[in-house]
């Protein structure tokens, strides 16, 4: 492609980062796998490299820079770096902008494992970590503090379904002198761009849509300018790495992420028709349903919704009868990750993952992902899964 000005998410998603003249003509950048990268002659070695020069593997290969140019293009970033995990890429994101001493303030919502994170190997930095309301707005510059350095985000929460307003939490924070960095897993690199709302680093759990297959664990941090250095020193020191085979299968993923999420997000606005219509539901939280808590601010600013929802069930329900509805569903597979093609079904409970704000909720929880399978034969099975209810 000689020219991204101007072109589409879906033409970024299928041009950005290939150069096949670089190499026979095949249209994919194939896998390099490389710890030694040789250098031809001493002046060679020895002659300052730029960050696409580098000397060993563990720094990237053109495999990897295909990938992380396509995610940075679509997505509106400045650069992108890879990492071998989701979680990997939220340990090099937040600890590439705190030292001892400072204050992070974290959404009550986050992916459990990053609340994790802030609690357990931060504080033993002396990063001290508040939990807030996801819905806080603007508030949130009543819970800065001169140390505040990181504010981070994750919307919609990837269990809860809550959307936050980035844009006016971004806008106070970053007047507070705070960096604002959100997991961007469930928005994808299409449907959310944290840089137009606000944002200075967006964490991709690659592992996720961007692989699409759930065969590969991968993540992502896009940046804008501003961040580049600290985040590439921070992945240095750490030796943060993306397996080669893993990225390939990233890049392959992003090429048809953007087919696969319209039939996602099809298929799930349907299931949640389908679902309100049923007695057993109390109510669905898809933020691209108009019924769904979230819907306005999803609707200015994202651009599409993923497969990822959740289903409250009207209760109180016994065990048994939650677990006869689960173990008898023929195609939603009870199992952790999600954005794959396949459809996913698990309970949930938020309440022991919260400390700012109070799961209310008194129905059992679903966590359901709506994967690419017939929409007719999805629905059949959660209505024989429903009837087991009983
Ligand atoms: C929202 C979110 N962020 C990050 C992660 C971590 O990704 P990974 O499993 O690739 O470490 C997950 C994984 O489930 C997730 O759901």
């Amino acid at each position: 492609m000689k020219e991204k000005a101007g072109k589409r998410p879906e033409t970024l998603l299928t041009h950005s980062g290939r150069h096949p003249f670089d190499h026979f003509g095949v249209v994919n950048t194939p896998v390099f796998r490389a710890s030694t990268i040789l250098q031809e002659t001493m002046a060679e070695y020895k002659r300052p490299k730029g960050p696409r020069e580098p000397r060993y593997g563990r720094r990237g290969t053109p495999t990897t820079f295909t990938l992380e140019d396509v995610i940075a293009d679509v997505e509106g970033a400045h650069g992108c770096l890879l990492a071998s995990s989701g979680l990997n890429a939220i340990a090099v994101a937040l600890l590439s902008q705190v030292k001892q001493g400072d204050h992070v303030l974290m959404a009550d919502n986050v992916y459990g494992p990053a609340r994790n994170f802030a609690n357990h190997v931060m504080t033993r930095m002396g990063v001290e970590t508040t939990f807030f309301d996801p819905s806080i707005a603007s508030q949130i510059s009543t819970l800065l503090r001169s140390n505040t350095s990181v504010v981070y985000l994750e919307s919609p929460g990837s269990q809860t379904f809550e959307v936050t307003d980035v844009p006016a939490v971004a806008k106070a924070a970053k007047a507070g002198g705070a960096v604002v960095m959100m997991d961007n897993t469930w928005g994808t690199p299409l449907f959310f761009s944290p840089f137009a709302h606000g944002c200075d680093i967006s964490i991709h759990a690659a592992t996720k849509y961007i692989v699409g297959h759930s065969d590969a664990m991968l993540g992502a941090v896009s940046y804008t300018a501003d961040m580049e250095e600290s985040l590439r020193a921070m992945s240095g020191w750490l030796g943060t790495f993306a397996s080669p085979d893993d990225v390939y299968l990233g890049s392959r993923g992003m090429r048809t992420l953007a087919v696969r999420l319209k039939q996602h997000q099809e298929s799930a606005l349907a299931v949640c028709d389908w679902l309100l219509s049923r007695p057993e539901i109390e109510r669905v939280l898809y933020p691209p349903h108009p019924s769904s808590a979230g819907h306005d601010l999803w609707k200015r600013d994202f651009t599409g919704g993923s497969g990822l929802m959740g289903v409250i069930l009207k209760g109180p329900l016994q065990q048994a009868s939650i677990a006869s509805m689960l173990d008898g569903l023929e195609l939603y597979g009870m199992g952790a990750s999600w954005g794959g093609y396949e459809s996913l079904i698990l309970p949930a409970d938020p309440s022991s993952n919260r400390t700012a704000t109070q799961w209310r909720e008194n129905g059992q929880l679903l966590r359901i992902h709506i994967g690419l399978e017939n929409i007719d034969d999805l629905i059949f099975d959660l209505g024989k899964g429903l009837d087991r209810l009983q």
